[in-house]
């Protein structure tokens, strides 16, 4: 059995072997959720009522703690970041988690924020310490129907935010979940937004994890109908693989790039390449389920040496299930502030 082979490699010739888990998907892209916290209230991931309690921020692995973490998870594959939530930029010390990360030989960084904490000075740190793409939420540019979306959060700090982002030269993507009744009369819009400022929008299906599982989907084919598509060439944007997003162009023109990730309707769970770390060092092998291991214990016990740490990430990806059963009415089992998406 895999495991035991594993252990045999650590110490016959300590050659550690590349992330794939058991039916044979090379992972090659980390999401950290660097805090469960978040200042907004989305209807399909934090809604006023049914929220549960957060974890102690003393159990938030710390800068030094991801950077150990993650120069372990490069020793065996894996080559992007992303760091998400609840809310990134709630962490005080998320440049300093920027830098520690990058010095230990990542260079394809990313962070998913709300952006209402993203002033220009952040961007232009978080771009200096090694940042090279950041993913808004937007689902709105009605500043009404943003205070009704976010659970009150004025619109204008988070167009400003996109706008840093723009201004410090970081690639900027915005995600719009689309929900019916809400927000989908407003994707054309959105969109031009965006392309103005020289990002890709993408729509994205709502998923029911959590609150998301009492909203009205609106499935990519609608979403789609919205514009004039033909098929962007996928490795202009991203390698094969690396992302749930197909990209498209819009009437044909190249600066208008939009995304539609079809979380719901489109399985794309057989090419995954990702685990998650959450805040408090779970390991996640994935989004729709709570199935995995716990860092944190062997990251605080001075006795327990980087082996232990790949044994934990390996046990994780054991039990990695094949994938979610959303389009059936199968739930996600954990709030997505806490797996950060
Ligand atoms: P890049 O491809 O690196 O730009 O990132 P991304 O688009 O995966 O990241 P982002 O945090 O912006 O997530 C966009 C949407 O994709 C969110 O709704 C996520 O929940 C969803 N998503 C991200 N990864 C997965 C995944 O592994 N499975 C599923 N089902 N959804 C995912
Ligand atoms: N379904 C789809 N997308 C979601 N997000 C949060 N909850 C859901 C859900 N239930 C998105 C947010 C954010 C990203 C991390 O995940 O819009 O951009
Ligand atoms: Fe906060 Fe993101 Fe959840 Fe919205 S989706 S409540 S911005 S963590």
């Amino acid at each position: 059995m895999r495991l035991r082979q594993t252990r045999y490699l650590f110490t016959m010739t300590w050659q550690p072997p590349k992330l794939e888990d058991l039916r044979d998907r090379r992972l090659r892209y980390v999401r950290i959720s660097v805090t469960d916290r978040c200042q907004f209230r989305c209807p399909y991931c934090r809604p006023e009522q049914g929220d549960t309690p957060c974890e102690p921020q003393a159990d938030y692995l710390t800068a030094a703690e991801l950077a150990r973490v993650v120069k372990v998870l490069t020793t065996l594959g894996i080559r992007t970041v992303r760091f998400t939530g609840g809310e990134p930029l709630l962490r005080r010390d998320l440049t300093s988690i920027i830098q520690a990360v990058h010095a230990v030989g990542i260079d394809d960084m990313a962070i998913t924020t709300n952006a209402a904490l993203l002033t220009s000075t952040r961007a232009k740190n978080l771009a200096e310490a090694g940042l090279k793409r950041i993913n808004i939420s937007l689902d709105t540019l009605d500043p009404n129907r943003f205070k009704t979306l976010s659970g009150g959060a004025p619109i204008d700090p988070v167009l400003r935010g996109i706008e840093a982002v723009r201004d410090a030269g970081i690639k900027l993507k915005t995600n719009t979940v689309v929900v019916r009744g809400q927000n989908e009369r407003e994707l054309e819009q959105i969109a031009n937004y965006v392309w103005s400022l020289g990002g890709i929008p993408r729509f994205i299906e709502v998923m029911p994890m959590g609150a998301g599982k009492d909203l009205n989907m609106v499935p990519a084919a609608e979403i789609m109908n919205s514009f004039e598509l033909t098929p962007e060439r996928p490795e202009a944007l991203n390698q094969k693989g690396i992302g749930p997003a197909d990209y498209w162009i819009h009437q044909g023109r190249k600066d208008q790039v939009l995304g539609v990730i079809a979380a719901t309707t489109r399985n794309f769970c057989s090419s995954c390449n990702r685990i998650r770390i959450t805040a408090t060092g779970s390991v996640r092998p994935c989004l729709a389920s709570a199935c995995g291991t716990e860092l944190r214990p062997l990251l605080r016990d001075p006795t327990t040496n980087d082996q232990d740490l790949i044994e934990a990430i390996y046990t994780a990806l054991a039990i990695k299930p094949d994938g979610h059963r959303f389009s059936e009415g199968i739930a996600g089992e954990l709030p997505m502030r806490s797996l950060g998406g």
